[in-house]
C-alpha cells in the first residue's frame, strides 16, 4: 500500500536489476528481503532507448507475489497502454510529462481506474513542466538518470529539482510522495533524502548486492 505520509520511506527494487529467467523467485526474494514496493520498468524503446517488458510480466508478478506495484511507464504513448497495465494488476501508475499525451487527461484516468496517480520526469527536463499537475499526483518521480538502463552513475544536477518538489508540496499544503529511481544506493541515498525524497527506487544496490536484506535494511536506516 502506498504510505500514509510523505514522511515515511519505502524502499523499492526495480525488477529490470533480477534475473529474468526466475521472475518469481526474484520478486519472493526482494520480498523475504524486505522490499516495500515492487519497481516495475516499462520501456518500450521508443521513448527510451531500450525495451524490457509489458502488461504479461506485470500480471505474472502480480499473480505470482502479493506486493504492492509501482509501475512505471517509460512509453511513448501511456495513454494508449494505460487500460492493460490497470488490469495487468499495477497499484501505481507512473507516466513521464515528457511523453506524448495529454497528461492532465491521463493522470485524472489513472485515477478514475482506481491506481496511484504518479508523474515522472527526467534529468534535463526542467521541474517547471510538472507544477501545472501537482494538485493531480500522489507521487513525483524525479529521475536520476537518463532513463532506459540500470547500473548507471546517479546524477546530482537532479538535486535542486528534488529540493524545489518539497519547497512546492510545502507551500501548497500537498502530499504528494517524491520518488527517486536511478543510481541509488547507500552513496547516494543520503544525498537525496536529505533533498526531500522518501521512496527509493534501487535496481542494481539491491538485487546485485551480495545481501539484499541488508542493502535494504541500510538504505532504510539512513
Ligand atoms: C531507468 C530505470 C533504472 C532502474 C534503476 O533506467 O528506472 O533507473 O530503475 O536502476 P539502478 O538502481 O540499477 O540504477
Ligand atoms: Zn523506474
Amino acid at each position: 500500500m502506498i504510505p500514509r505520509t510523505y514522511k515515511d520511506r519505502v524502499i523499492a527494487p526495480s525488477l529490470l536489476a533480477a534475473d529474468f529467467g526466475r521472475i518469481r523467485e526474484e520478486t519472493t526474494r526482494a520480498i523475504h528481503a524486505g522490499a516495500d514496493w515492487m519497481h516495475l520498468d516499462v520501456m518500450d524503446g521508443h521513448f527510451v532507448d531500450n525495451i524490457s517488458f509489458g502488461p504479461a510480466i506485470v500480471q505474472a508478478v502480480h499473480e505470482s507475489n502479493d506486493i504492492f506495484l509501482d509501475v512505471h511507464l517509460m512509453i511513448s504513448r501511456p495513454d494508449h497502454f494505460l487500460p492493460r497495465f490497470v488490469a495487468a494488476g499495477a497499484d501505481l501508475i507512473t507516466v513521464h510529462v515528457e511523453a506524448d499525451h495529454d497528461v492532465a487527461n491521463t493522470l485524472l484516468r489513472i485515477r478514475e481506474a482506481g491506481c496511484q496517480v504518479g508523474l515522472a520526469l527526467n534529468p534535463a527536463t526542467p521541474i517547471e513542466s510538472v507544477e501545472p499537475y501537482l494538485n493531480q499526483i500522489d507521487l513525483l518521480l524525479c529521475m536520476t538518470v537518463v532513463p532506459g538502463f540500470g547500473g548507471q552513475a546517479f546524477m546530482p544536477e537532479v538535486l535542486p529539482k528534488i529540493e524545489q518538489a518539497k519547497k512546492w508540496r510545502d507551500q501548497l499544503g500537498l502530499s504528494y510522495h517524491i520518488e527517486v529511481d536511478g543510481g541509488i544506493g547507500l552513496k547516494t541515498a543520503q544525498a537525496v533524502i536529505a533533498a526531500g525524497a522518501n521512496i527509493l527506487v534501487a535496481g542494481s544496490s539491491t538485487f546485485n548486492a551480495p545481501d539484499m536484506a541488508e542493502a535494504i535494511r541500510s538504505l532504510r536506516n539512513l
